[in-house]
């Protein structure tokens, strides 16, 4: 069985992490345009390297929890992958091994001129764990050191790898994402028709496709449900 589990900040908002658009989210607080996009790093790169610092400190601090144990464990009965829209480190700690981040990694910066321009490749990205970075720490190629998010404004360069893991699998599991970001809200689709696609939210949510089945729960609560749900599913 495979399941592909599409992940936004909802599922990390139980390990104290805010979320973006809910109750006092980061866009509450924080111009997403000033903070997270490349005209935003153009202007003003102090303010856009300050905002990725704090957010890289605050994961030092926080654990993944019970949402995100209980996506790791899937991986014990199904060939599972995780798409999060996420930058934080949690899936990882939690013992995912196959994490594809669409949105970058808080926790890595890369040359703000490097070959990561042209081809994507992240043979010059580093591993900075929780450290801050600060305006003149460079690269080896000598130039600033850039968060490795993908801004608003950049491509996304592993939407197409995401959309064939969807594209494959037996269950898609969509976590804690408002689905208004694109292209990562519009994944969901590339499910097979044959598919059974799950979203666990604790919101009203307009649900953009009949076939998905919403556990209107929050996420430690809901992957329980789901659980439960696949496995006796299976036993039959
Ligand atoms: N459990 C599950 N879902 C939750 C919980 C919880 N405890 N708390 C909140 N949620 C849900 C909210 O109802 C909402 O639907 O999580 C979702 C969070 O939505 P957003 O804040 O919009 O976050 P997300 O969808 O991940 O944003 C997508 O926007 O700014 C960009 O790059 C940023 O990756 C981010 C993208």
């Amino acid at each position: 069985m495979k399941i592909a589990v599409l992940t936004g900040a909802g599922v990390s908002a139980e390990s104290g992490l805010s979320t973006y658009r809910d109750n006092n989210g980061l866009w509450d607080n924080y111009d997403p345009m000033e903070v997270a996009s490349i005209e935003g790093w153009y202007k003003n790169r102090k303010l856009v390297l300050d905002f990725y610092n704090s957010m890289r400190a605050k994961l030092r601090d926080v654990r993944p929890n019970d949402a995100h144990i209980a996506i790791s464990r899937l991986e014990e009965r199904a060939e599972t992958t995780v798409i999060t829209q996420n930058v934080d480190d949690l899936h990882e700690r939690a013992g995912s091994t196959r994490v594809i981040h669409l949105h970058g990694e808080a926790t890595k910066v890369r040359p703000e001129n490097g070959v990561y321009d042209d081809t994507f490749s992240e043979r010059e990205v580093i591993d900075v764990g929780y450290d801050a970075v600060s305006l003149g720490d460079k690269a080896p190629n000598g130039s600033q050191l850039r968060p490795h998010i993908v801004f608003f404004g950049e491509a996304v360069p592993k939407l197409g790898i995401a959309a064939d893991v969807v594209s494959e699998a037996d269950i898609v599991l969509i976590v804690g994402t408002s689905l208004q970001v694109y292209p990562a809200a519009s994944l969901y689709s590339y499910a097979r028709p044959d598919a059974g696609i799950y979203l666990i939210d604790p919101a009203d949510m307009r649900l953009p496709d009949r076939r998905i089945v919403h556990i209107r729960a929050v996420a430690t609560e809901g992957m329980k449900q789901f659980v439960k749900h696949i496995w006796s599913d299976n036993q039959q």
